[in-house]
Order: C-alpha cells, then sequence, then structure tokens
C-alpha cells in the first residue's frame, strides 16, 4: 500500500498543451515539401502510405521526427501513423540520432528462402558489404520461386547468391538510386495492344459471365504470394460483393 510519501502528485497539464511529442516547425516544413501542405478538406487519410513512401524514399528511411510531423499534418494520431511504417519491411525505422544507411539489403528468411539457404547469405552478408550497408532479414517478398531472394535497396533478386548481392550493391552508390531503382515493366498501353485484360472487358460488356470466371479461378486453387497465401477466387469474390467507388 503506498505511503504517504510514495505518492507523488504530477501537476495537471494546462488545458492549452497537447499531449504526447509536438511536431517541430522544421519537420513539418520538410514532410510539407514532399506531401505538399494539407488542401482546404485536409489531406486523405488513404493516402498515408504513399506518403510515408515519399517520406522513405527521400530521406533513406522514417525519421522519428517526421512520423511526428505526418501524424500532425494528416491529422492522424501518431499510434496509427507508427502502426503502419511499422508493420511494412519496406520502410526503415530511424531514431532522430541515427544516421540512414547508405543501403539496405532485405534477406527473405520465409520457409522456401530458409530451405534455399536464406540463413547462411544472412551470415555472410554484412562482412562482405561492409558497415554502410545494413543487412536485415524480411518476410517473403513474392518470389518464392525464385529461392533464396532478396531485395538491395528497392531491387527484388531471385535466386539470389552472395556474389550477386555483393555486384548490386556496389552499383547502389548513392542512397537515391535505391528509389530510382525501378524495375522494367510493360506499361499499360503495350499489355492491352497485346490483348490484355481482354477476358476484364468481354466480362464488363457482359459477353462473358462473371459467375463462370470467378468459379474457374477458385477451382483452379491460385493463391497469393503475399504471405497469407490467401485464395484468389475467394478475395475476388468478396471485392464482387461491394459496390464499385463512385
Ligand atoms: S519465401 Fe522467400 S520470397 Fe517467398
Amino acid at each position: 500500500m503506498p505511503t504517504e510519501t510514495s505518492i507523488k502528485i504530477h501537476p495537471r497539464r494546462p488545458r492549452h498543451q497537447l499531449k504526447g511529442r509536438q511536431p517541430s516547425d522544421a519537420a513539418r516544413a520538410e514532410v510539407r515539401a514532399l506531401i505538399g501542405p494539407p488542401p482546404a478538406e485536409g489531406h486523405r487519410r488513404d493516402l498515408l502510405i504513399e506518403h510515408l513512401h515519399a517520406l522513405n524514399d527521400h530521406w533513406h528511411g522514417l525519421f522519428e521526427r517526421h512520423l511526428v510531423a505526418l501524424a500532425a499534418e494528416m491529422r492522424l494520431s501518431m499510434a496509427e501513423v507508427y502502426e503502419v511504417a511499422s508493420f511494412y519491411h519496406h520502410f526503415e525505422l530511424l531514431r532522430d540520432d541515427a544516421a540512414a544507411p547508405r543501403l539496405t539489403v532485405r534477406v527473405c528468411q520465409s520457409l522456401s528462402c530458409q530451405l534455399a539457404g536464406a540463413g547462411d547469405l544472412l551470415a555472410r552478408l554484412p562482412a562482405l558489404l561492409g558497415t554502410d550497408v545494413q543487412v536485415v532479414p524480411a518476410p517473403c517478398i513474392g518470389r518464392c520461386e525464385q529461392a533464396p531472394a532478396a531485395l538491395v535497396g528497392q531491387r527484388a533478386l531471385g535466386y539470389a547468391t552472395a556474389q550477386d548481392i555483393v555486384s548490386m550493391s556496389s552499383k547502389a552508390s548513392a542512397p537515391a538510386s535505391q528509389a530510382q531503382a525501378a524495375p522494367e515493366v510493360i506499361a499499360f498501353e503495350a499489355y492491352h495492344q497485346g490483348g490484355g485484360y481482354a477476358l476484364a472487358q468481354a466480362v464488363a460488356r457482359g459477353e462473358r459471365d462473371a459467375e463462370g470466371v470467378m468459379a474457374a479461378l477458385e477451382h483452379a486453387g491460385l493463391r497469393g504470394l503475399g504471405g497469407a497465401g490467401f485464395p484468389a477466387g475467394r478475395k475476388w469474390r468478396i471485392v464482387r460483393g461491394f459496390d464499385a467507388p463512385g
């Protein structure tokens, strides 16, 4: 039972003082330079991940001061911003007094990659890459068929060997290259002209039965590669049960 001398009475916080850490003007300006000033109706909350990416790419990590400022700019709680930022392995959470690594190498350590030698890569890479490259384990990056897989900055590498990773890391000499290393992709027009989305359009025009497509998808047993292995057919059916965005 607390004695009279052990009880501390904290003075009440004046009403005009907000709870928690407050953003500095400098950090707010740095955030605004990337996401723009808040529009009259406020920032869209559903763009939180995009804004986190903008900060992470520009600063090569998410510094505490920027997370606090972003929460204030978006009128979100700090807990909400931190939960999203800490959920995804793409983001680098950094203390304000830390230095951002020149490059981060993420080695998948989920099952397929473990079986294919991810543990060995994780053990050997720090000594091979040097102190300015951070090597961290990561959950499945969706390249299980090319195990072991790794991400060098934002660039995915399948059938990764220590030699490949060292070679790719040395080319990523400037931190900005982490953000600019976009993979080769087929642009929408080229994909469309090559017959892409023809089935989707036929369904939209009512020429094909959506139920039949859905049933074929379910029967195929296709699953997502995001780690949960969620059945694709069931996901499509759930989405179809909702109204389209207005
Ligand atoms: S298990 Fe490594 S990429 Fe999926």
